[in-house]
């Protein structure tokens, strides 16, 4: 008998169905960046100062949890200000931007897209959500769990790097198109890595298409600089974690006791810089890069910056860049912006 039809909800073939994953990365590529970033970051000739390392260390599997608990933070006020500006105004931007495409870089576990999927649930389409993270763990399971809870969804998401995603997307447009970039991630790009992943996103978008953007604002130092100095040490063992990580990756021997970390204000670059500070003179081996790394005390090794931006500054930056701000939003206290904007006819 097939009077009983099934309900897709409960199929676990129409989750299968519903959802589709490619996978981009070139695990060579990825390698050889890895170690020329950390070769050239940790500057064993002696050229660049101070020594730094990429950001993208921090994310390791203990690295990810912690700043999972770093968002709950009552001193990181921008993952709960964003999402109550997401939640309070989703409805506004789903009516606006009527996408039947959804990309979201650096997706995560999707916790605050959902407020705008709930949002599109009510809009009479299928809505394709194409979430980008290079974690495949963490992008499979986002991917299953949303497709449970909304039954109409579809998923075509990609394990990649931004510029990967957004190089593929450049060529395959199901329609119309919106790009989401939150978390003030692109505080965390230098100005030069800025514009060029701002020029990929355009070159992604057509005319008319939306893009929108999560940006942490100016505010005093105080409350700036104890978002990344919480007191319960959780941002200190995120940033002291990138130095474990190095030891698994490469061999190393960093004693993580012999570093402090420290975030600083920078009010002349409006960011916030994050440092590694050696406690005393040391030298420490990579051994499966065969490097050594000198450190004076007091030496420090910068591990993130994240900028702070202000809306007009960055309503001039985009409309330079064919990006026109439609609307922005923001919290009580204008903390965090949300800015919404649509690529120009050209
Ligand atoms: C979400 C990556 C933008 O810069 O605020 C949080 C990362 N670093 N605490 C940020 C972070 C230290 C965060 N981003």
């Amino acid at each position: 008998m097939s009077t009983f039809s099934q309900s897709p909800s409960n199929d676990q073939n129409s989750l299968e169905a519903r959802l589709q994953i490619d996978y981009l990365l070139d695990l060579k590529a990825i390698e050889k960046d890895d170690v020329q970033d950390v070769i050239s970051g940790l500057n064993v000739d002696g050229v660049q100062s101070p020594k730094s390392l990429p950001a993208r260390y921090f994310y390791d599997t203990k690295g990810s949890q912690l700043f999972e608990e770093i968002c709950q933070l009552p001193e990181y006020y921008p993952t709960r200000t964003e999402a109550s500006i997401l939640k309070q105004y989703a409805t506004e931007i789903v009516n606006q931007t009527q996408a039947i495409e959804l990309i979201e870089l650096g997706s995560g576990s999707s916790t605050k897209t959902r407020f705008l999927l709930d949002a599109y649930q009510s809009l009479d389409t299928t809505l394709y959500y194409t979430p980008v993270d290079v974690s495949s763990s963490i992008l499979k399971a986002s991917a299953y769990n949303l497709l449970a809870d909304y039954p109409r969804l579809k998923i075509q998401g990609k394990i990649a790097t931004y510029s990967q995603a957004l190089q593929q997307l450049q060529t395959s447009f199901l329609g119309k198109r919106t790009i989401i970039f939150l978390g003030s991630s692109i505080g965390n790009f230098e100005p030069l890595e800025c514009d060029r992943f701002i020029a990929q996103i355009t070159n992604s978008l057509n005319p008319g298409d939306y893009f929108l953007l999560g940006i942490d604002l100016q505010k005093p130092v105080t409350i700036l600089e104890a978002a990344y100095n919480d007191t319960q040490g959780i941002t200190a063992a995120f940033n002291l974690n990138m130095l474990q990580h190095l030891n698994e990756r490469f061999q190393g021997n960093f004693n993580l006791e012999l570093f402090k970390h420290q975030a600083i204000y920078n009010q002349t670059k409006n960011q916030i810089e994050m440092y590694l500070i050696s406690q005393q003179t040391q030298s420490v081996t990579l051994e499966s890069l065969d490097l050594t790394i000198k450190l004076a005390q007091r030496e420090v090794i910068l591990t993130e910056i994240s900028r702070k931006f202000n809306i007009e500054q960055m309503q001039q930056y985009l409309g330079d860049r064919n990006l026109n701000l439609i609307q922005s939003y923001t919290d009580s206290q204008q903390w965090f912006g949300l800015l919404l904007c649509q690529k120009t006819n050209l």
